[in-house]
């Protein structure tokens, strides 16, 4: 026998036991840097808007636990990921509609975009949703939400569902009761971030954050969520920011104003409610036309727990 044939036989017993050589792998286990994997991309609330309007009118919170649309990275192959870790997804709530209690191990928070007069309740506290406002669902809490005045709310929701995914700890139940029993209401609870808060902060912040991604940030929570971090970002007509390229996933919510994000190879022009994604290791700058505040939310504190984060300006 050559020792070619010699070769293949002893691969063949390796692959019968399940395993493989390390010396010849059919695809790498270990690259130089992380790769291109999700794309960046822009969903846009004009687009959305209408959509979910029209659904409103289709589906009652009775046939769905929640009316939302979720964003659905392009890259081939995924059926439901944002970024490689979050999912985003738009949401709505109409007038007199109360989406029931349930509870997941994965994380989530809800930034309003419009509509006034309603309320989450999220392990018994009841709390105002207000456009602006950046509201906490931490693993395993009990979220209920309703309208009672008289407009549609829109929100955009951000959880770490595809993490979860990927580490497999998926729990999910409805309230037994459908609503929790003992509610009481707050104007402010730590799960609560409001917008009147979120602007005196950055008022008072230090001009040129870290890295020249904005033009001001705050933090929103150190981190808010074990998994996830939010940073509100302030940019004037005119700011162009650094180019800087971070492992940490990340997804920017348009709460006002309008510009430009440019991320590896596309262009992206955003405006009011509008959400767009830059996946790890991109290389991103904003280029901002109307004074603007934008919501990023990120894996960063998956990254920076185990010494993955990496951040550098180009
Ligand atoms: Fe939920």
């Amino acid at each position: 026998m050559s020792t070619s044939a010699e070769l293949e036989a002893l691969y063949a017993k390796i692959y019968g036991l399940h395993m493989e050589g390390g010396w010849h792998r059919k695809a790498p286990a270990l690259w130089p840097e992380p790769r291109a994997n999700f794309h960046p991309n822009l969903w846009r609330y004009r687009d959305v808007k209408p959509i979910l309007e029209q659904a409103g009118g289709l589906v009652d919170h009775r046939m769905a636990d929640r009316r939302n649309l979720t964003m659905t990275n392009p890259v081939e192959g995924n059926l439901y990921s944002t970024v490689r870790t979050l999912v985003a997804a738009y949401q709505s709530i109409k007038p007199g509609e109360q989406a029931e209690a349930h509870r997941h191990t994965p994380s989530a928070l809800r930034i309003i975009l419009e509509g006034q007069r309603s309320f989450t309740v999220v392990n018994g506290t009841r709390v105002e949703m207000r456009p602006g406002d950046v509201l906490l669902t931490p693993s395993w809490s009990w979220h209920s939400h309703e309208a009672v005045g008289p407009d549609d709310c829109f929100w955009v929701d951000v959880l770490d569902v595809p993490l979860v995914h990927l580490l497999e700890p998926m729990f999910f139940e409805r309230h037994p009761d459908k609503f929790e029993a003992q509610v009481s209401d707050a104007q402010e609870a730590p799960i609560a971030f409001r917008w009147t808060d979120s602007l005196r902060r950055l008022d008072a912040s230090a001009a040129a954050p870290a890295h020249g991604t904005a033009e001001r940030e705050i933090e929103l929570g150190a981190p808010a969520m074990k998994t996830i971090a939010i940073h509100v970002q302030r940019m004037s007509a005119g700011f162009a920011s650094a180019t800087h390229r971070s492992t940490a996933n990340a997804i920017y919510t348009v709460l006002d104003g309008e510009g430009t994000t440019r991320a590896g190879e596309r262009e992206m022009h955003w405006q009011l409610g509008d959400v767009f994604a830059v996946p790890a290791w991109q290389a991103y700058r904003h280029e901002v036309s109307r004074d603007a505040h934008l919501v990023r939310v990120s894996d960063e504190p998956v990254m920076r727990a185990f010494d993955l984060l990496r951040e550098q300006n180009l």
